[in-house]
């Protein structure tokens, strides 16, 4: 079966496992990966560890995803916000995509995942960015599945850096601002030529979108969960795409 993107759903495994939920499965999943440090504190080790274990789980997301035949998956790693946290914290998380990508490029390669990165990369701390440059460079000709990594990503940011390149380009009169419309704002996201989300996740119980996507997401599809992020996996994917394909999507119409 093709979806949208052209790519061949992969054949089911034996177990089923790769079998994916029947219906009309989203084009693009986004995920808030909530609830490390809670499940780090539940086990009494540090929430640097919870942040470790939900890199296992984010390897057997992108799994999943690419074997249920969904085309863009985007994974909110680190938030505008999350430079508050305490610094020994902060510099871990800065350290795990390059732990990351050192374990998992190779198979994300062998899959044809083309990896990319939203949100302001070039604040991060250079090894950081090395890592960004590298993964970039070597996934970029694949013609698979694209993973975003959210990456000092704001939906807020996001819009103000767009704004300011409307604005650019009324000053420099190559834009007619009576002529702005939602289609020529949304070529200045940084998700510019991916379908928006039709399904975001979001674990650990918080009810909230903390400043992801917010633009993109305006008529998505939304699924909470109670399990913590490193406990999270392709079964409770599989019950979110269940959900989602049992939802009446009306866009404000009548069905
Ligand atoms: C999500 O887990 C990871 C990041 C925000 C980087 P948290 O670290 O927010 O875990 P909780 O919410 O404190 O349990
Ligand atoms: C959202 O989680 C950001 C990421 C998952 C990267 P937070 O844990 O930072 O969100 P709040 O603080 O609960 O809103
Ligand atoms: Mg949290």
């Amino acid at each position: 079966m093709l979806n949208l993107f052209g790519r061949r759903r992969k054949s089911a495994s034996a177990d089923g496992q790769n079998e994916a939920p029947q219906g009309e499965l989203p084009r693009h999943v986004a995920i808030i990966m909530d609830g490390n440090g809670r499940w780090a504190h539940r086990r009494g080790l540090p929430r640097i560890a919870g942040h470790h274990a939900g890199m296992k789980t984010v390897r057997e997301v992108i799994r999943a995803c690419d074997d249920f035949g969904i085309p863009c998956l985007t994974l909110y790693a680190f938030s505008t916000e999350n430079w508050k946290r305490p610094e020994g914290e902060v510099e871990y998380l800065m350290r795990l995509p390059e732990e990351f990508f050192r374990s998992e490029i190779d198979e994300l390669v062998d899959r044809g995942v083309q990896v990319r990165f939203i949100g302001d990369t070039t604040k991060l701390p250079t090894h950081t960015q090395e890592t960004v440059r590298r993964t970039l460079e070597r996934t970029k000709t694949n013609d698979g599945m694209t993973v975003n990594f959210a990456l000092n990503y704001g939906g807020r940011a996001e819009v103000v850096e767009a704004v300011r390149a409307v604005a650019r380009e009324v000053a420099a009169g190559v834009l007619d601002a009576d002529a702005l419309d939602e289609d020529k704002f949304a070529i200045h996201l940084s998700t510019h030529g991916l379908p928006d989300p039709d399904l975001v996740i979001r674990t650990s119980g918080e009810v909230r979108l903390s400043n992801f996507l917010i633009w993109q997401a305006a008529y998505a599809e939304l699924w909470f969960t109670d399990v913590l992020w490193p406990d999270f996996d392709r079964d409770q994917l599989r019950q979110a795409l269940t959900e989602y394909t049992g939802r009446m999507r009306r866009f404000g119409g009548l069905k």
